[in-house]
């Protein structure tokens, strides 16, 4: 695939809906049915970080068992993170900030990134490395919506997916700006449901976030 088929790719699972959860799995059984509550409230595409022993485990699962949802790697860091996703079976990755070496695996992966970056240089490497599509990180503690305000008139080319302090309370502010495609979060799956089982509020909060916009 090349970088500009990547790119759309990208581009169409980052708009399936206005939310992409952000989630840290602890226990590969809670990666389905999790997953099915998700994509039942209508949020696809689900973004598991690789923070935990269980992260690569529940991406497997959720891309061979959870019919409609749109499995993503987040946290992705290394070059060798980046290619356990793709035979996992993610369908995107998303890294918290950028670094050179990440960029160079990228452009030799299948997997379309979703790189981060949190200032003005940031966002012009990686938007000269084509990267059009990015995550703002981390979101409220960086400048949250005044900063990607001000980014947007100098940048206009570049979309971003901020990430980093937003709740169903702030997400509608970050949403009406132009350059936001969407917006990332750990606030659909918290711990405390996961390890509760609590599917039907976790669905809740799933079609919530879904009604945003
Ligand atoms: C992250 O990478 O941890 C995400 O940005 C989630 O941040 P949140 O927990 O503040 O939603």
């Amino acid at each position: 695939m090349t970088h500009d088929a990547r790119q759309t790719t990208l581009q169409s699972i980052l708009a399936l809906a206005p939310v992409v959860p952000v989630v840290i799995i602890d226990d590969v059984a809670h990666a389905v049915p999790m997953a099915r509550a998700l994509v039942a409230g209508g949020i696809p595409a689900i973004e598991v970080t690789l923070r935990t022993d269980a992260a690569l485990d529940a991406i497997r699962a959720i891309a061979n068992e959870v019919d409609g949802a749109c499995v993503g790697a987040g946290t992705v860091l290394t070059s060798a993170q980046l290619e356990a996703a793709g035979h996992a079976g993610a369908r995107f990755a998303v890294s918290p900030g950028t670094s050179p070496r990440l960029l160079d695996a990228a452009d030799q992966s299948e997997l379309p990134l979703l790189p981060g970056a949190a200032s003005a240089s940031e966002a012009m490497t990686l938007l000269e490395r084509g990267h059009a599509l990015q995550k703002f990180f981390p979101a409220s503690a960086a400048g949250g919506p005044a900063l990607l305000k001000a980014l947007s008139s100098p940048l206009p080319a570049i979309r971003f997916c901020p990430t980093g302090g937003i709740t169903a309370r702030n997400a509608g502010e970050y949403l009406s700006l132009p350059n936001v495609v969407c917006v990332g979060g750990s606030w659909l799956t918290p711990r405390d449901l996961l390890e509760a089982g609590a599917w039907t509020a976790i669905e809740a909060l799933a079609r919530e976030a879904a009604a945003l916009r």
